[in-house]
């Protein structure tokens, strides 16, 4: 915060901290409601006031709660007024909130955030801004929600050389695989559930096609390994296509699916960065995790195996984490570990990426073949020339001409050979296409810190 900002006086009534909350939506909402109804808790605890100086939102019709605070569609004048100190963005995408982030910071004011989007798409500028305007982005509610796993990241596990993070990222996608999982319902059964209870956009795009997990992922890897993750870094596969038949089979085999995001050192200083559906052993604490609970498993050289649990979105949650970044930006240790820290996206070099070729997991196949003699010695001779080698295959029993499902588990090998193998045995006479391919995550064996 500059000089001219109020200073923490803890003797006294502090000057109030100046707000502008750009976004009064489901986090903008949450935030103003912890500001109004726990003004007096953050006071006895931080020793800070806050005062909601504007509201901008799109449409000032609406209805809203919190009568005394003006009410705008004019960001730049709320930006603008001297009074305000901090910019709380909450409006989503990388329009109007970039233009809003990019308004404040080259003001000079701190910027607190919750949009992953904006920071996947544009960090390293905003970051390269904030430093040459002598100011700050505070972005905990970006991902997890209310789990404060970019405090942890950046400051708790500091100490660490970070060797792995693997996460539940994404409430929505759990919402919908602990449906179909529990239920055994399918996709689309799943998805209409989740949007019926407010649990999926109507449409629900960027959140199951992993594309919002691959958000958060550059965002967590970013800080985990001191490198620039962009979005078009991570290798993304969402869980639309997803069919309840691998699921139960899944079940079968011990294993429960869910979409994780999976960032993992690899040898010559490579980041392995991907976003996939997996199947995680039914005893992994990950395959727990249910609805929209989030869950991410970080683990350090020093520290070993950590958990963060918690809820990764919703009003209060994730409004809990925006409150959070505002007091330590007005506490000024935000601003003090920005300016210290070398794990910003501005600060870092560029992500040296493991080719997706070179991705290492176990594979679950589901291949679809006629029962004629000599069909599963074909395709059992096609991965065996990729040098993939098979854990368990099981076949059910069929009349012979039927097509059966063929269930092969593998060992790990490289992704590189497993699509080659793929294309052959989807090209075999007897084979049905496509060939159901899903990855295997052994936890902690394969993540075990050093
Ligand atoms: N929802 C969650 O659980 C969650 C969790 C973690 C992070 N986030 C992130 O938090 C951010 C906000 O999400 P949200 O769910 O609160 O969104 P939301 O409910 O859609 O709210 C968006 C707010 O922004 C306002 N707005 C939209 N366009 C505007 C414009 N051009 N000018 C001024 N105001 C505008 C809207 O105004 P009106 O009220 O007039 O429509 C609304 O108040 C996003 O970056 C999201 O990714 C959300």
């Amino acid at each position: 915060m500059s000089e001219t900002q109020p200073q923490l006086d803890r003797q006294q009534q502090p000057e109030p901290v100046g707000l502008a909350l750009v976004g009064h939506g489901v986090v903008g909402g949450g935030v103003a409601k912890i500001l109004t109804e726990q003004a007096d808790l953050l006071r006895a605890r931080t020793g800070l006031a806050f005062d909601l100086r504007h509201i901008v939102v799109r449409d000032v019709s609406k209805q809203r709660p919190f009568a005394g605070v003006p009410v705008t569609t004019n960001w730049r004048m709320a930006v603008e007024d001297p009074r305000v100190h901090v910019v709380i963005e909450l409006v989503g995408g990388t329009t109007v909130a970039r233009q809003v982030v990019e308004h404040a910071l080259s003001l000079g004011k701190p910027v607190v955030t919750a949009n992953k989007s904006l920071l996947a798409a544009h960090g390293p500028e905003l970051f390269a801004l904030a430093r040459k305007h002598d100011t700050c982005i505070a972005f905990e509610a970006s991902c997890g929600g209310g789990i404060p796993i970019i405090d942890a990241l950046s400051r708790g596990l500091v100490a660490n050389r970070i060797d792995a993070l693997v996460g539940i990222v994404n409430g929505t996608c759990n919402v919908i695989l602990t449906r179909m999982t529990k239920n055994g319902w399918s996709y689309a059964d799943a998805l209409k559930e989740a949007q019926k209870l407010g649990f999926a956009e109507a449409d629900p795009t960027l959140d199951v096609s992993g594309r919002d997990a691959a958000q958060k992922l550059a965002v967590l890897a970013g800080l985990a390994f001191n490198v620039c993750v962009r979005e078009a870094d991570i290798h993304v596969e969402g869980i639309d296509t997803l069919q309840k038949t691998d699921i139960a089979l899944a079940g079968e085999l011990g294993y429960v699916i869910k979409l994780l995001a999976i960032a993992e050192r690899a040898a010559g200083d490579k980041v392995a960065l991907r976003v996939h559906p997996t199947l995680v052993h039914q005893d992994d604490v990950l395959a727990e995790v249910s609805g929209s609970f989030n869950a991410i498993s970080v683990y350090g050289n020093a520290v070993g195996h950590t958990l963060f649990y918690g809820r990764g979105a919703g009003s209060m949650p994730t409004a809990s984490a925006v409150v959070a970044d505002l007091i330590g930006v007005a506490l000024g240790t935000t601003p003090l570990q920005f300016k210290q820290l070398r794990v910003y996206p501005d600060s870092t070099q560029p992500a040296n990426v493991l080719p997706v070729d070179d991705l290492q997991s176990r594979y679950y196949l589901r291949v679809t073949a006629k029962d004629a003699p000599g069909v599963m010695a074909q395709v059992t001779r096609i991965l065996g020339d990729k040098s993939i080698s098979l854990a368990a295959i099981n076949q059910r029993e069929a009349n012979e001409g039927e097509m059966v499902p063929i269930v092969i588990t593998t060992h790990l090998a490289k992704e590189g050979a497993m699509r080659q193998a793929l294309k052959e045995i989807d090209a075999l006479p007897n084979i049905q296409p496509a060939t159901v391919c899903l990855r295997i995550v052994d936890q902690p064996k394969e993540f075990a810190g050093g």
